[in-house]
Formats: structure tokens, sequence, C-alpha cells
């Protein structure tokens, strides 16, 4: 790892330049110092090697059962919160974290313990093909460096927040408020000073139920201070959604509560956004917030069925997120097919042309993440000047879930090269991802 060499690959490359537009073909991707040089046909690569353009790089050549994708950009998710992957789902939001969540997440000012949970976590996400992750932390500063320590360490993309909280609850789990604004500034300007390109802080509000307008009012001056993205949850239950407004009388949605601190920039991304009023919609459009999706915990916790097709619709950037440990999978593609399961229901339901087909969840998990989290300039897809991260797929990988039946896939290479991206978005597993590759590094190599 991190030797960072130049490396051409030949065969199958995937990749999106909108929500519906996949191209897919046989060609060469050149990627030098971490960043994409240059791209073409399969014969200019034959001509180009012979010249001997590539004699200082490594050639990968992928076989007729592989492919190349950019990774997967998880939008949101809460690495504290996965070792209670998988319990307590039986309650609604409000309950699941008074119940759950809040202990679990105390325990991170042990930062012993911090550091070992994350170093996994990381390392699970990146198995799994997630080359970019946009993460809440807890509340705790030194807890939350130590997850920035581990994206660090195992070479991964990250937006990370230390998560803040100021209103009361029974787990006593929140921090009083000139307290809170101090530390976020600690976390900001600690993250900022190891200078790591991959690595982000975000201003981490955890949402208008745990922050009051004081809290809410200084968390976004500090976003505004330090340029930083902001992050946070919105409209994901409705007796959230009640107490939200009850508590602020004044305001009249949800959104509002947030747009009246400065919380909504085009450098935040919301997630959930499942009951959002036709006003609100508007609202963030008009503000350039992004959603984050997440499918998972948004029916493990009866929250509702997002419809994301609407908030598309209103040119809302969205991107997906496995939200953990309110969602129960920490893999992007089990979110990109629980994107399409949502809506196909909703579709069902009689909401015309609604459900969203494999190649636009696809986009979500990849390009419109890259947007989502205002990356795009970086990462996403693979145009020329962007940073390399990379997944190698292997259809048929040793172990995996999908059998090869010989001949049986289309013939005409272009139509072959979609059964086998198709065949991994429904079936696949992280045993085909058998190399993920960020800026250019090898971060797993199960080849
Ligand atoms: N709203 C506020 N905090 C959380 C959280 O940790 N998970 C989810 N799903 N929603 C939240
Ligand atoms: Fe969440």
């Amino acid at each position: 790892m991190k030797d960072n060499k130049n490396i051409v690959f030949t065969g199958i490359i995937a990749s999106s330049s909108s929500l519906n537009n996949l191209e897919i073909n046989s060609g060469y991707i050149a990627v030098k110092d971490g960043k994409i040089t240059k791209r073409g046909s399969t014969e200019e690569f034959d001509r180009l090697e012979k010249s001997g353009e590539f004699s200082t790089f490594e050639i990968v050549k992928l076989s007729p059962d592989q492919f190349i994708i950019p990774g997967f950009v998880d939008c949101h998710t809460h690495a504290p919160q996965f070792p209670n992957i998988g319990l307590g789902l039986d309650r609604p939001l409000l309950e699941w974290l008074a119940k759950y969540t809040f202990h679990l997440e105390k325990k991170y000012s042990d930062t012993e313990f911090a550091a070992k949970v994350y170093d996994q976590v990381v390392q699970r996400l990146l198995k799994n093909g997630t080359t970019t992750a946009c993460y809440f932390g807890s509340l705790h500063v030194e807890g939350t460096l130590e997850l920035v320590k581990s994206a660090i360490k195992h070479h991964q993309r990250a937006l990370i927040g230390k998560v803040s909280m100021n209103k009361e609850n029974f787990a006593e789990y929140y921090n009083e408020t000139k307290k809170e604004l101090e530390e976020v500034e600690t976390f900001i300007k600690q993250v900022i000073s190891y200078q790591n390109e991959l690595v982000e802080p975000v201003v981490t509000p955890r949402f208008a139920v745990s922050c009051d307008k004081e809290l809410m009012d200084g968390l976004g001056s500090i976003a505004k201070k330090y340029d930083c993205r902001i992050q946070s949850h919105i409209s994901e239950n409705t007796s959230e959604i009640d107490y939200v407004l009850e508590t602020n009388p004044k305001c009249k949605s949800y959104g509002h509560v947030y747009d009246e601190s400065g919380i909504l920039t085009n450098k935040c991304i919301m997630a959930h956004a499942v009951h959002l009023t036709e006003d609100e919609l508007t609202l963030l459009s008009s503000k350039g917030v992004s959603v984050a999706h997440c499918p998972a915990s948004n029916t493990r916790l009866k929250s509702g069925l997002c419809p994301v097709r609407e908030i598309i619709n209103a040119n809302i950037t969205v991107g997906l997120g496995t939200d953990v440990s309110g969602g129960d999978n920490a893999s992007i593609l089990d979110a990109i097919r629980r994107t399409m399961d949502i809506s196909t229901c909703l579709e069902m339901r009689g909401n015309d042309k609604y459900a969203l087909d494999w190649k636009e969840a696809f986009y979500l998990a990849t390009l419109g993440g890259a947007k989502a989290l205002n990356l795009d300039h970086k990462i996403g897809n693979f145009d020329i000047g962007k940073e390399f991260d990379a997944l190698l797929v292997d259809v048929y990988a040793k172990g995996g879930q999908i059998d090869k039946f010989e001949g049986t896939l289309q013939s005409n290479p272009d139509e072959y090269a979609l059964d086998l991206l198709q065949k991994f978005i429904f079936v696949g597993d992280d045993r085909n991802i058998v190399q993920v590759y960020v800026k250019g590094e090898k971060v797993k190599d199960a080849l």
C-alpha cells in the first residue's frame, strides 16, 4: 500500500456522466500520481503501448469477466454505531436513539475503545468498496479524532464530523453550549492540522431535536468561518417532525428551523428527507442543499418510504447513505438495491414512472454521491484529471454468489458488458470487489 505507482488498466470500464447516462465500453484508463491522465479505446492503448508510452506503468489487463467502476460514495453513516448493527430495530427513531444509540455513543469518551471500533469500521467499508464516506462521529473530540486517524491510516477518503448536541436527554449525552462550540472548533482545527488531502472536517448538528437555536446559530457561523460542509438529519420520522415544530413554534417547517440558523447552504448534506413538504423541497433546492437517501434505516425504523424521484425532480442533488446502525447493512450495494425496491414500491402504489432503475441507482452511488458531497471535481467517475477512486470487480470471483453459465450472456460486446455490470449490481457482494483503489493507491487486493 501507499506506493503510488503509475498504472494503466485495460478492459471493460463503466461510469456515469449523469443520472441517465451510463458509459460502459472496452478501453484503457491510465493513472499517474493518483490521477486519471488518459482514457481511450483498446486500439489506442495497443498503439500507445507499442510506442513505449506506458513503459513506466504497471499494466493491468482485465479478464473478460472483470470491469472497473468508480468507488462507492456513502453520504451518511454513523461510525460509532457499528457495534449496534442489527440491534434494536423494532423501535421507532426517537425510542431507538434513547434506548440503544445514545448509550453506545457515550462509550466513545474512551479513546482506546474508539480507536479499536473505528479501525474495524474503516476497513469494513473499504472492503465493501466504499472509497468515500461521510461520517458522523460521537460527541467526543478525542474519540472522533480516532476515526480521522483510522481513515488516514487506511487511506479512505472521508468527511468526518464530531456530533453536536446540547439538549438534555435521559442518557445525559450532550454538552453545554459554550463548551460544545469550543470543541467543534478544536476538532476542525485539529483535522486541518493533519494536512491530509483525503480527510476533511464536517460541522455536525445531530438534528433539531438535540440542538437549540443558540447552538445551531453558532454551528452555522463556524461552518461559514472555516468554509466547512455541514451535515444533519431532516424529516426522518413524523414524531420527530412534530417535536421540532412544537419546540420551534415560529418556524413554519422543519427546514425553516435549520434555515433560521444559516445551516442550509450548498455545502450542506441532509440525511433522510422522507417527509418534506413542497415548500421544503423548494427551500432545500434554492439553497443547494443535498440529500443523503438512506433506504435501509427508513424501512428498518419504519420512518417512511422516501420519495426519491420527487426529490430529484425538485433539482436536489441526491446520494446514498447506509446510515448504520439505523440501517442494517454497511454496503452501498445494499443501498442501491433498497433504493430500487423502495422506489418500485412507490411506483406500484400508483406513482407513475417512479421507480429508479439499476443504472440510476448506480449513478446515485457514485457520481450522485460525489456531487452531494461537493467532491465531483475530484471523484465520482473517470473524467480525465479526476482522482482514481475505483473498484476492480470480478463477476465470477471464487466463493461469490454469481455462477458462471458459459455462453449465456449476450454475445454483442456492449450488451455483454452491460450484462456483467447488471449482475454485479443485483447479485454481487464484497467478494466480487477484488481490488479497491483510493487516489490511485490499492487499499484492497483479493486477487
Ligand atoms: N436522527 C438523529 N440522530 C440519528 C441517528 O443516529 N440515526 C438516525 N437514523 N437518525 C437520527
Ligand atoms: Fe443518520
